[in-house]
């Protein structure tokens, strides 16, 4: 059988989507949100969900998991089937409008102009996109389609990854020897990496320092890829002059933390982009078609390297 694991309340929103994808390539596999651990040979994994402990599912062949993020998942001895990320086309779409949404408030300064509604006619003339460095953090799924968005839009953009890439209209640099020429510069910082132990406390007090004066941090990635007390040291110095957060170390973020109440934070509550389960269904249902005609899954998760 396939187990969906998630929080009880999202098969309702699931169900449908998924029994139709799953018509679509032919599998005819049961699908049900619990059963015996024994018979279930692929699972469909939320990592907000319950489900902790994969040691009873002995027959487990593959976990689609439901979220681009895998961190929950990938450190998880109990877990040691295959296992592939989301890379859901909804998913892109969102976080490319939510991206850019967030990066043109800054660009144009909506905050101190558009929305002004003091009486007071202070004109403020905001440079043209392509006078704003933006930098990516990430070029993967969502990075590059943001990056590839911001730069149809004439922003100056850089994109960091791990390994070498060339994207039309965009500069690239990659490994952490290239961090710092990303950075400098940057007046616009957009986060878009996995959880790893290479890229927890990336952004730290050195890192921060290397962005010039006055730039905007936007996180849409995960929380600690930001050590907390240095971005909070450089809202307050002025060396960052706002950071929207959409992740966060604890979620949700505890009330009492200082990004609650800081000027210069801007909070949402992780929702950048949510797997859309109408796109994702289909995605989930090609892939499990791949692995039940014994191909390997897309997107597989590389355990050593954390994503
Ligand atoms: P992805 O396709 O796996 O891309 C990850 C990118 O990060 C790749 O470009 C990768 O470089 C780069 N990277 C990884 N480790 C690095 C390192 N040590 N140094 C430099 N670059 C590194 O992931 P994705 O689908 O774009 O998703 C990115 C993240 O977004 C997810 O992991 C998740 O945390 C977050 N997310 C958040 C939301 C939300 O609603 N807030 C929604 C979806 C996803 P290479 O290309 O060289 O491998
Ligand atoms: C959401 O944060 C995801 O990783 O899909």
């Amino acid at each position: 059988m396939i187990l969906f694991s998630a929080k009880p309340e999202a098969w309702a929103e699931w169900e449908a989507p998924l029994r139709a994808a799953f018509a679509e390539e032919g599998i005819d596999v049961p699908l049900a949100p619990e059963g015996d651990p024994a018979e279930v040979e692929w699972i469909l994994y939320a990592p907000n969900g319950p489900l902790r402990d994969f040691s009873p599912y002995v027959n487990l062949k593959g976990v689609q998991n439901l979220w681009a993020g895998v961190e929950a998942a990938v450190g998880n001895e109990t877990l040691t089937a295959p296992l592939a990320r989301m890379v859901d086309p909804g998913m892109t779409e969102g976080m490319v409008e939510w991206v850019v949404g967030h990066v043109m408030r800054h660009h144009l300064g909506m905050d101190a102009d558009i929305c002004r509604n003091d009486g007071q006619w202070v004109r403020h003339v905001a440079p043209l996109a392509r006078e704003r460095r933006v930098t990516m953090l990430g070029l993967g799924e969502l990075g590059s389609a943001c990056a590839q968005a911001l730069a149809s839009l004439n922003f100056d953009v850089t994109g960091w990854s791990r390994t070498e890439k060339r994207i039309d209209g965009i500069a690239t640099e990659h490994e952490v020897a290239g961090l710092e020429r990303a950075l400098r510069g940057a007046e616009i910082v957009v986060l878009l990496l996995p959880l790893t132990e290479a890229t927890r406390d990336l952004m730290d007090a050195e890192r921060l320092g290397w962005l010039p004066r006055g730039a905007v941090i936007v996180n849409p990635g995960r929380g600690p890829l930001i050590d907390d007390d240095a971005l909070i040291a450089a809202l307050d110095s002025g060396q960052v002059a706002h950071a929207t957060l959409d992740v966060f170390r604890t979620e949700p973020l505890p009330e009492g933390h200082p990004f609650w109440a800081h000027p210069g934070v801007t909070v949402t509550p992780h929702i950048a982009s949510e797997t859309r389960p109408v796109t994702a269904s289909h995605v989930a249902a090609a892939n499990l078609a791949r692995a039940m005609r014994g191909e390997a899954m897309h997107h597989l998760v590389d355990r050593a390297r954390g994503y």
